[in-house]
């Protein structure tokens, strides 16, 4: 009975006809806002320490963020303290301006202007709530006497400035709780207070429009955004802003679609730390856009510092699938998506434009590897197991071996219910395919060819306890067969074979691949040796090994799935 959806009232979307922005595209980067200092320090547990701040702005104004709203001095002592102490120590680069966040009251608006004293320059943001639900029941207040708060807030704000011409003001108002508030009386609010700053006389003017809580889908608050823009006096002369939280999950897509709709300016916060739900995700946004080919104007390239500074700072950690910044959001461990990068990657020129299944983005830009790119649990296939021996190895499986080998991979991943490293798979490939019985060691072989074919002497074991064969065939692998079969009455079918030559940073020049049917029954495994030829013979030896009973030997290809322990 409790989970009631009755309980609920649709909001009402705007009837708009004119609708224009669903054709735009972002061309341009909005003029970004941080206000991680602000709001995401006020939604925190426990609110940042000045040192916490500092190290934060000083990450922002790295990043590129022309624009910081630094804290609310007027109602906590260490924003007050913090203000000062980058104004006095002369730490705020000259592009940047600092924004302080006060709501409009007079004594509140004083103390922040004193919070600001001796600023080069500075946005004053000031704000009172004009929703519906807050006039009537949080104020008690008629529209008349909300409006009356902000008229009052806007002149006060101005009259303090004017006190100090010394510092370049730009001034900020926003309507909190816009999306609960009828579209008209917002834009009658944000009149009334641009009467009294007049930007069309040179005041630099910010509207900012915060989707104080995310009440409806995107495209609504894009419509609302549309009309403001279309509405309010002095249009050409603001700045309009949206300041959107993620209550629906939705703030990233509002505040791009509201750009489509005429906003020129979007306020978040790093990760989208904020209240509830959080803010609107700024490495989201701005990576969204480079995505496009936008020039995001800030640069997110060093991300694992970025994710550093903000964890520490908040003390929230960075979710491993957060888009862009999360440890696991380039990673594929399925084997389809696995395979599909490492040929994209593979065909890849390094000036052509970014196109990689599965990867929006490439990797590098924000400092990841490519290494990370590919992980191996039991839901991988043969083409990242592959790829990981290719890679780190030099090892190029053949396609027969690489389903094989997956095969044993993924039995090693099930019984250890997780990930296994690059190292775990060589160990495993060593110890299924590359192990040698001291029995089966190839020590010495001598092969000629003459009018019959390749005539092969080959000696393995241990020295005390040598065997020497003889044999006949097309080639070294057909006369060591047939020595093999004739030595151990056994029927010895050649199903699949493979050499090549491995490449630099290996001890071994070439490796040899077999799989064998030995009495109808399979049996495979590889070898490295200093020349193909070595490498083949051990090969074979190795794979038979596993099949004959012989002092010593063990049958290596049961072990599959013994756990790597040792
Ligand atoms: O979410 C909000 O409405 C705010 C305002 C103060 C801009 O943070
Ligand atoms: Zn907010």
């Amino acid at each position: 009975m409790a989970f009631d959806h009755h309980k609920y009232v649709p909001f009402q979307p705007l009837r708009k006809t004119d609708r224009r922005w669903p054709d735009r595209v972002i061309e341009t980067a909005p003029q970004w806002c941080a206000v991680d200092l602000r709001d995401g320090n006020q939604a925190l547990v426990k609110p940042m320490s000045v040192a916490q701040k500092q190290r934060l702005f000083e990450l922002l104004v790295k990043v590129g963020f022309k624009e910081i709203e630094i804290g609310f001095p007027a109602a906590s002592q260490p924003d007050f303290d913090f203000c000062r102490k980058l104004i006095e120590e002369d730490r705020i680069p000259d592009d940047v301006h600092i924004q302080v966040l006060t709501q409009a009251r007079p004594e509140l608006i004083a103390r922040t202007y004193e919070a600001l004293a001796g600023a080069k320059r500075a946005i004053v943001h000031v704000y009172n709530s004009t929703s519906k639900v807050q006039r009537e029941q949080v104020f008690g207040l008629d529209r008349e006497g909300i409006k009356a708060i902000a008229v009052k807030g806007a002149e006060v704000v101005k009259a303090h400035a004017a006190e100090h011409p010394e510092t370049e003001w730009t001034f900020q108002y926003s309507p909190e709780s816009f999306t609960g508030t009828e579209l008209d009386f917002a834009a009658d609010v944000i009149d009334a207070v641009n009467d009294v700053w007049r930007p069309d006389q040179g005041q630099p003017v910010v509207i900012n429009l915060p989707a104080t809580v995310e009440m409806a889908t995107p495209n609504v608050f894009a419509d609302q955004i549309e009309w403001i823009c279309d509405r309010v006096k002095y249009r050409e002369h603001i700045s309009i802003s949206v300041h959107t939280h993620n209550d629906r999950g939705c703030a990233v897509a509002a505040a791009e679609l509201a750009v489509m709709a005429g906003a020129d300016r979007v306020e978040g916060t790093l990760m989208g730390n904020g209240e509830r739900t959080g803010n609107m995700d700024l490495v989201t946004a701005a990576m969204n856009l480079y995505s496009q080919g936008v020039d995001p104007k800030v640069d997110f390239s060093s991300m694992a510092e970025i994710t550093d500074v903000v964890e520490a700072c908040t003390e929230i950690p960075t979710h491993p699938r957060h888009p862009y910044a999360g440890e696991l959001v380039f990673t594929a461990f399925s084997g389809s998506h696995q395979d599909a990068i490492r040929k994209c990657l593979a065909r890849r020129a390094e000036d052509d434009p970014w196109e990689v299944a599965y990867l929006p983005i490439d990797p590098r830009d924000l400092g990841r590897r490519y290494e990370e790119v590919v992980r191996i649990n039991s839901q991988s296939g043969k083409g990242g197991v592959a790829y990981i021996l290719e890679r780190d190895y030099n090892i190029n499986l053949p396609r027969w071996l690489q389903i094989e080998f997956s095969k044993v991979v993924q039995r090693e991943a099930e019984s250890g219910g997780g990930e296994i490293d690059s190292d775990t798979i060589h160990r495993l490939f060593e110890k299924r395919y590359l192990a040698v019985n001291p029995d089966w060691e190839l020590k010495s072989y001598d092969l000629h060819r003459d009018e019959e074919g390749v005539y092969a002497r080959v000696s393995f074991g241990v020295d005390i306890n040598l065997t020497t064969l003889e044999g006949r065939g097309l080639g070294a692998v057909e006369a060591l067969v047939a020595a093999l079969e004739k030595n151990h009455e056994v029927h010895i079918a050649v199903e699949a074979y493979d050499e090549f030559a491995l490449g630099e940073g290996t001890d071994a020049n070439a490796m040899a691949c077999i799989r064998l049917q030995v009495d109808g029954q399979p049996c495979s495994a590889a070898a490295l040796a200093e020349d193909t030829t070595s490498a083949t013979l051990q090969a074979l030896l190795s794979a038979l090994s596993q099949k004959i009973l012989s002092p010593g030997a063990q049958r290596i290809a049961d072990e599959i799935a013994v756990s790597l322990d040792a």
